[in-house]
């Protein structure tokens, strides 16, 4: 007989999307124009010019993925909303066709008891908001607080798990600092500005759903890995903690302490964000759960710099394959946050996948990698931790921002010239973890 490490009754298995990366249809049934439209239009900016134009064609073909989903046993699927789908022209009017096509999509999804787990914000700002300074102006977060009024209004009946928003990091540093991603700004004041506002528009969104619909369950995403050194000196420890407060603690402090870390904040003193009184209090709103999303850990030399073991596996993206590290990273907002759950919104990997001569896609190093990480999670569960869910990224192959279609993270294998879907072997290694509610020992 097979020995089955089981998970808690009610934990929750799911399938993670974001919306620019699979729906296509970028300017169907009035959607407007979106800050990833706009850059991944512009030469030079994404592998090969590749855009989300068509992506999955997920906005024609939703009924298919939902099959899919009952395929594979999904309990949930966390996807994203398209803001510029419901305020095209980022306030008023609203656009009643983006509201329906997520009408649609929720109803089916629990028709076929999968429950939706809403993210508002994967990073598709209208355009239009763009060009009235984006994440550096304030106004963006009183429209972001109103577009999510509006998604609870129409979905709260039905919806109960919404997050605000996926991996502010991003949206800050690498869309606002680093210019990789949209808009493409590169200036570190901005980010830090752009940083703020998010945190902001969180805090007011939370408070507008809420007044909507008291009984929904909301929280943020957070991108979020576990620092470590390969030494351990008091120096190390220091270093990590530096390390720890400039990108993580930069959001995790204001959301759960109303505060910014003070190491960081001196660091930074000189293009620190400009705040208003009660910012901070604003920003601390109560969380019914922190999404993470984790892919690898960070390792340190005791320089500072990013050590990669070579005795390492690396994915695709050079993300080196660490499960180890989830789990310490799991303990370790379980010591500082120890009264909110948490959930797993994104964890998974890229690999050069190939359909082979019998049809099929074998992926046997992303089975590895679900398993080595899914037990991470499960030995936090068993040091204590309160993990409620975890959502592989991702149901589908997809567009990876700059990466284009180069990198493959699907349970499921997209024939991008036919819109095949293939579920691939680990798809179907996933289907029977759920089907069990626990690993294969
Ligand atoms: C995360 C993003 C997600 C996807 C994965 C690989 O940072 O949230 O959209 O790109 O990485």
């Amino acid at each position: 007989m097979v020995e089955i490490s089981p998970f808690p009754d009610q934990f929750v298995w799911g399938a993670s999307t974001a919306a620019y990366q699979i729906e296509g249809a970028w300017n169907e049934d009035g959607r407007g124009e979106s800050i990833w439209d706009r850059f991944s239009h512009t030469p030079g900016k994404t592998h090969h010019g590749d855009s989300g134009d068509v992506a999955c064609d997920h906005y024609h073909r939703w009924p298919e993925d939902v099959e899919l989903m009952k395929r594979l046993g999904l309990k949930a699927y966390r996807f994203s909303t398209a803001w510029p789908r419901i305020y095209p022209q980022s306030r008023n009017p609203l656009n009643q066709a983006g509201l329906e096509f997520y009408d649609r999509l929720v109803d089916a999804l629990l028709a076929a008891n999968i429950e939706p787990y809403i993210t508002l914000y994967h990073w598709d700002l209208p355009q239009a908001l763009e060009d009235e300074g984006g994440w550096g102006a304030r106004d963006t977060a009183y429209a972001f607080a109103d577009y999510a009024e509006t998604m609870v209004r129409q979905l709260g009946d039905r919806v109960q798990h919404w997050t605000t928003f996926n991996e502010p990091w991003c949206t800050a540093f690498l869309g606002y600092e680093y210019g990789v991603h949209a808009p493409g700004w590169q200036d570190d004041r901005l980010a830090l500005q752009a940083a703020h506002h998010t945190l902001v528009a969180h805090g007011l969104a939370l408070q507008a759903m809420r007044a909507i619909n008291a009984t929904i369950k909301a929280g943020i995403v957070l991108n979020l890995w576990s620092i470590e050194t390969v030494t351990d000196t008091p120096a190390d420890r220091a270093l990590v903690e530096r390390a720890w407060q400039r990108d993580l603690g930069w959001f995790l402090d204001p959301l759960f302490h109303a505060e910014y870390p003070l190491l960081a904040w001196q660091a930074r003193e000189a293009i620190a964000p400009t705040m208003q009184p009660g910012d901070l209090k604003l920003i601390a709103q109560p969380l019914d759960f922190l999404g993470i999303n984790n892919y690898h850990r960070i390792l340190l030399g005791s320089n500072g710099e990013r050590v990669l073991p070579p005795e390492s596996e690396y994915t695709e993206m050079g993300w080196e394959v660490h499960a180890p590290g989830l789990r310490r990273l799991l303990n370790t907002l379980h010591q500082r946050y120890p009264a909110t759950p948490l959930i797993i919104i994104e964890n998974g990997a890229a690999f050069p996948d190939e359909i082979s001569a019998d049809g099929a896609v074998h992926d046997p190093r992303r089975v590895h990698y679900l398993r080595e990480y899914i037990g991470a999670v499960r030995d936090a569960i068993q040091d204590g931790v309160d993990v409620r869910g975890y959502f592989a990224w991702s149901l589908l192959d997809n567009f990876e921002w700059a990466f284009g279609y180069s990198k493959r993270f699907g349970l499921t294998y997209v024939d991008y010239p036919t819109q095949r879907r293939i579920v691939k072997d680990s798809g179907w290694w996933y289907a029977q973890v759920i089907a069990r509610n626990g690993l294969e020992e």
